[in-house]
């Protein structure tokens, strides 16, 4: 049975003196999950050694050439990356990304050696206007490339409108969209009940053991709460 999987996403935060936070979490394993921190690019190389997984949260779609600033998902497998998000909604809105770039740019990381974290949800627009499902369909069948397999992709559910705000969807709807995700991906990959699909969305220690405890759900996708040791662990022991 698939490992659960607590994965941190630092975004735009941390220097090195903020690696404190790993090293603690890496005293505390022992956990029967896997951990993972997806870090800002600059801090990636700094963890070499510790018992924590890196990722990274996007990549380039080239493997190497002109284009000043970014990072191919090759580099960022020689410092040290196993995992690499792609399409996290914050790339999505923030630099067009869309679902045709995400598939490319996942291509490319597995190409490279990494396992990719594809992130799919809605707006609340979307939400609101009962088209839920209708958007997860898209995003999945646009994002998630033909080489995609239960070992090198996990799929990140994540509603736009419960990233770092404190609204959470109830278990029902969680369950809804997971059970959706797991039979389009069922559906379509000889593996795809085997994928890994996370929740993320303003998880917190107190709400991880309910959503947890919805069926495929298999991890968290964490934000905000893992940036400190003291806030993650409670969502990893919950797993
Ligand atoms: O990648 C993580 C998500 O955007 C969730 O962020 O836990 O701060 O809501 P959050």
């Amino acid at each position: 049975m698939r490992r659960k999987l607590a994965a941190g996403n630092w975004k735009m935060n941390g220097l090195r003196a903020d690696l404190t936070q790993l090293a603690t979490l890496a005293e505390q394993r022992g956990y029967d999950v896997d951990v993972l921190i997806c870090l800002p690019a600059t801090l990636i190389g700094s963890c070499a050694g510790l018992p924590i997984a890196i990722g990274a949260q996007d990549c380039h779609t080239a493997t190497h050439g002109a284009h000043t600033g970014d990072i191919s998902a090759a580099m960022l497998a020689d410092v040290g990356a196993t995992h690499v998000i792609t399409g996290h909604s914050e790339r999505r809105t923030d630099h067009h990304e869309t679902d045709a770039i995400v598939a490319a740019k996942s291509r490319a990381a597995h190409d490279a050696g990494l396992i990719t974290i594809i992130c799919i949800g809605e707006t609340l627009v979307q939400r609101e206007a009962g088209t839920t499902l209708d958007v997860i369909d898209a995003q999945l069948a646009g994002s998630v490339p033909d080489c995609a397999t239960a070992d090198n992709t996990v799929i990140a559910y994540e509603p736009i409108w419960a990233i770092g705000t404190g609204k959470v969807p109830t278990t029902d709807q969680i369950a809804q969209v997971h059970a959706h995700i797991h039979a389009r991906l069922t559906a379509r990959f000889a593996d795809g009940a085997g994928f890994g699909i996370l929740y993320g969305g303003s998880v917190k220690g107190d709400n991880a053991a309910a959503i947890f405890a919805v069926p495929h759900v298999t991890g968290a996708l964490v934000g905000g709460a893992s940036l400190k040791a003291v806030d993650f662990t409670p969502i990893i022991a919950a797993l």
